[in-house]
């Protein structure tokens, strides 16, 4: 089968070798067409119609919440709340839950490995509340260090940790944290920031035992524009909303409102309508191909591009994360000798080769690991051997151009 194929944006940009899929994913023809469909056939305002064509986009936004929870083997859809992106979703757990329940005596634990967007709400959470921001290290090889009872206490309240590192590419055991923080703390609520996995590995909320999960549609072959907040029916209920207005109530008088249940009372105002019905096409697509199938593809495209920077370039490279492909995602992440990643990136470039250079919103991880930026490779389905090829080849350019 040719991925490829499936995604216009490789007929419109010959020879592109896109290694930015950590960034965003690109899309393939059935979710650009499902849009379309909406805009053009029924894009009408949801709930608030009663007429045929705004019936219609209610019931497809809704079927999105059914797709999409199925797909995290959550137990109702009404667990699952549409936002715009993985950060407005951890945004909404800090506030909407974090405000009401973290106080000055308190913890919250994160780790070093965070993205921005799982480190400074928290990070501002503690601040504004008096409590105290625990961070969990990382040892020497990428792996976040065991022990978390060195870490984690009674008095933690949060913990928030990223499932898959958007750099080092780690996989954390997530389940057998939550299992060893609920034995410290039963009370303790753990928030697992996603964006990573949801798109590349099978995940079981049920499972996995944690309080709130978050990930982004963009990052999983669909829309930009849609986030998934998932957390347990009767936490939810218990939460502030995080936004006020249209669509969250149930009444409204001038003394006092009355918010709707949970999911709706999270999603106040007219919403990303037509992304979050195109929404659906992607998970389908990802089912299609079977999330195994994609964990095992990524894991042979990381392992193989792994031994050829090991292989071509000895230690001028330096990758950082694990060296076993089997405990991380598909990111690639390395300083490469004195070349400033910008300027790797742009060389790439000039050959079709998209990568990310920077800090990659994750600057306390860089800072732990000695390094102002890094050059980041990242893999999804569409990418193959030959896409590691070319980026070999030039990464060698790049030393030809820029001189060993
Ligand atoms: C691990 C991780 N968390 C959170 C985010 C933020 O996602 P978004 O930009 O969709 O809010 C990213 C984005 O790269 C990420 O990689």
């Amino acid at each position: 089968m040719n991925i490829k194929q499936d995604f216009p944006i490789f007929k419109n940009n010959p020879g592109l070798v896109y290694l930015d899929s950590t960034a965003t994913s690109l899309k393939p023809r059935s979710v650009i067409d499902k849009a379309v469909e909406y805009y053009s056939q029924y894009s009408a305002n949801i709930f608030r119609g009663v007429y045929k064509i705004s019936e219609k986009a209610t019931q497809e936004y809704e079927d999105t919440r059914r797709v999409v929870s199925e797909f995290i083997k959550a137990k109702s859809e009404n667990e699952v709340v549409f936002t715009r992106n993985t950060t407005e979703s951890i945004n909404l757990i800090a506030y909407g839950l974090g405000r009401k329940i973290v106080d000055g005596n308190d913890e919250i634990v994160t780790s070093i490995m965070e993205h921005h967007s799982n480190f400074v709400p928290w990070q501002q959470l503690a601040f504004e509340n008096g409590a105290a921001l625990k961070v969990i290290d990382i040892d020497e090889d990428g792996y976040l260090l065991k022990n978390i009872n060195r870490v984690v206490t009674k008095r933690s309240k949060i913990l928030a940790l990223t499932y898959a590192s958007n750099v080092l590419g780690t996989i954390n055991p997530i389940k057998n944290i939550v299992r060893e923080a609920k034995k410290i703390n039963p009370e303790i609520i753990v928030v697992v920031d996603a964006a990573q996995a949801v798109p590349h590995l099978k995940v079981d909320v049920q499972d996995l035992g944690c309080d709130f999960l978050a990930f982004s549609s963009h990052k999983m072959l669909g829309p930009t524009g849609v986030g998934v907040v998932w957390g347990k029916e009767k936490t939810l209920k218990d939460m502030f909303p995080f936004m006020y207005g249209g669509e969250m109530i149930d009444e409204v008088y001038v003394d006092r409102t009355v918010f709707k249940e949970p999911p709706h009372k999270f999603e106040a105002g007219t919403p990303s309508i037509g992304e979050v019905i195109a929404f659906k096409e992607a998970v389908s697509y990802l089912n299609s191909l079977g999330m195994d199938k994609v964990r095992e593809h990524e894991r042979r495209l990381v392992q193989f591009c792994l031994q050829e920077l090991s292989n071509q370039f000895g230690d001028r490279i330096k990758i950082f994360g694990p060296t076993n492909s089997e405990d991380r995602g598909g990111v690639v992440a390395f300083e490469f000798g004195r070349f400033h990643p910008h300027d790797v990136a742009s060389i790439l470039d000039e050959e079709g080769i998209a990568v990310r250079a920077g800090h990659h919103c994750a600057m306390p991880l860089h800072t732990r690991l000695g390094a102002s930026a890094s050059v980041r490779a990242s893999f999804y389905i569409y990418n193959d051997e030959s896409d590691v090829e070319k980026f070999i080849k030039g990464l060698k350019k790049v030393e030809n151009v820029l001189g060993k």
